[in-house]
């Protein structure tokens, strides 16, 4: 029986064994100087990779578990990543650098609404892989794409990146709700058929005073029987929230002039109930108030800080250290070119360290790290953001001018030092951008 047993024992043991050696032969032992792990940065580790992260070790030991590896060692002063996260882009107005008018929130909507139609027709193919490549060389390895038209989901199944399509619905007006409605249910079935391209289906609201609380719900239904990650516009300026409470300022000249109405479709109470049973990505919420922040974490959503783009709208300030009190989880995000001059996520990660100037420097670069790692991908339920095994072999590889003095620094350094990063990884395999 003892003998039985012993040899069981030695054949799994040398199966194992067998299996380890022939994952080593497409497997890539990876040792940069840092390792960024559990919102720490570790010396003296290496990570081995398939298309996934099967093991953390030393480099020696992972070369004895895996002889047949490719080595990969990294010059000095690197640290390893998880790919970035960038929860909110449009692409369609990539075109955009001079045209839109930039200051405040209704004339630059005016100013859309005016280009709108040439601003797309010059955003073609080439301009939106432009796009794509100019966060890929930053070292975002997923992005969240808002997509009015579904224009840009050729150019999402194309690029290397892994991309959360958000389908838009939009439509205040209830005689053409259900047209637009039927749309929208057709670009998202579209996009449905692109899974297998590395699109993740995902629905977007436009805002409060767009979408008619009919088809809104309607289409909140479809997120939650789908379990597709949902996202909406809030609160985004002054005069949103002076239109949904008293139906009265910059709002009610523009809805008198485009829509022949005087009446807000939604008030904001009503809006984020609706929201209730599943968790959402907020756009914005600057304008939102202690109560309606408190109302957020209580029905765990998260919020997409976008502080540059806010700042070109005239929208205000992002009151973080509140979101940080309240517990509600954000990323950092950059919009579009429509309301921002790159899409280079550390260019906005520099933004937001700049004008949060009460924050503790090295605390909050910390925290900005997460906004574009783990706390996304936790909230969209992505298989990657931590350098973990099991997670997605999504890596960006930053080099640091020089040696940090405090591996504390880091997070700091890496924010203000880094505009492009030195190699992106994504599912296992080097993108070049
Ligand atoms: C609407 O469709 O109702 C709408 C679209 C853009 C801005 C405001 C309203
Ligand atoms: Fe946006």
């Amino acid at each position: 029986m003892l003998k039985s047993s012993i040899k069981i024992f030695l054949f799994l043991y040398k199966f194992k064994n067998m299996l380890e050696l022939k994952k080593s032969n497409y497997m890539t032992i990876l040792k940069t100087t840092y390792t960024y792990i559990n919102e720490n940065f570790y010396t003296n580790i290496a990570i081995a990779y398939s298309h996934k992260i099967e093991a953390i070790d030393s480099l020696a030991n992972l070369q004895i578990k895996f002889p047949n590896a490719i080595i990969k060692e990294t010059k000095a002063n690197t640290v390893l990543y998880p790919g970035f996260i960038n929860t909110h882009v449009h692409l369609e107005f990539s075109s955009n650098k001079t045209t839109l008018k930039y200051g405040e929130f209704i004339p630059w909507l005016d100013s859309v609404i005016k280009n709108r139609e040439d601003l797309v027709a010059e955003c073609d193919n080439r301009v939106m892989k432009k796009a794509c490549n100019e966060m890929l060389a930053s070292g975002v390895t997923t992005f969240g794409a808002i997509s009015s038209f579904g224009v840009e989901l050729e150019v999402c199944t194309q690029t290397p990146q892994k991309v959360i399509f958000f389908n838009e619905l939009i439509g205040s007006n209830a005689t053409t709700a259900d047209m637009l409605y039927a749309d929208f249910l057709e670009r998202l079935d579209t996009s449905k058929n692109c899974i297998n391209k590395g699109i993740i289906p995902a629905i977007a609201i436009h805002s409060p005073y767009s979408v008619h609380p009919i088809v809104l719900k309607r289409a909140i239904n479809v997120a939650i029987s789908e379990k597709l990650p949902l996202s909406a516009h809030f609160l985004e300026s002054q005069a949103e929230r002076e239109w949904l409470e008293k139906e009265s300022g910059e709002f009610l000249d523009f809805f008198k002039k485009f829509f022949s109405t005087s009446r807000a479709v939604t008030n904001i109470s009503e809006f984020i109930e609706s929201f209730d049973e599943i968790p959402t990505h907020f756009t914005h919420a600057v304008q939102a108030t202690k109560e309606e922040l408190a109302y957020l974490a209580e029905k765990n959503h998260s919020i997409a800080h976008c502080p540059r783009s806010n700042r070109l709208l005239g929208c205000g300030r992002l009151p973080v250290e509140e979101l940080i009190t309240l517990g509600i989880p954000f990323s950092v995000a950059t919009d579009g070119l429509s309301s921002n001059n790159s899409l280079n996520i550390f260019d906005e990660l520099r933004a937001s360290l700049m004008l949060h100037h009460q924050a503790p420097l090295d605390k909050f670069s910390n925290l900005l790290i997460k906004a574009i790692t783990s706390v996304p991908a936790k909230f969209f339920n992505l298989n990657s953001g931590l350098i973990e095994i099991g997670k997605d072999a999504d890596f960006a590889i930053v080099t640091l001018p020089d040696m940090p003095s405090s591996v504390e620094d880091i997070a700091l350094q890496t924010i203000l030092h880094t505009n492009e990063v030195t190699e992106v990884i994504i599912g296992g395999k080097i993108i070049s951008s």
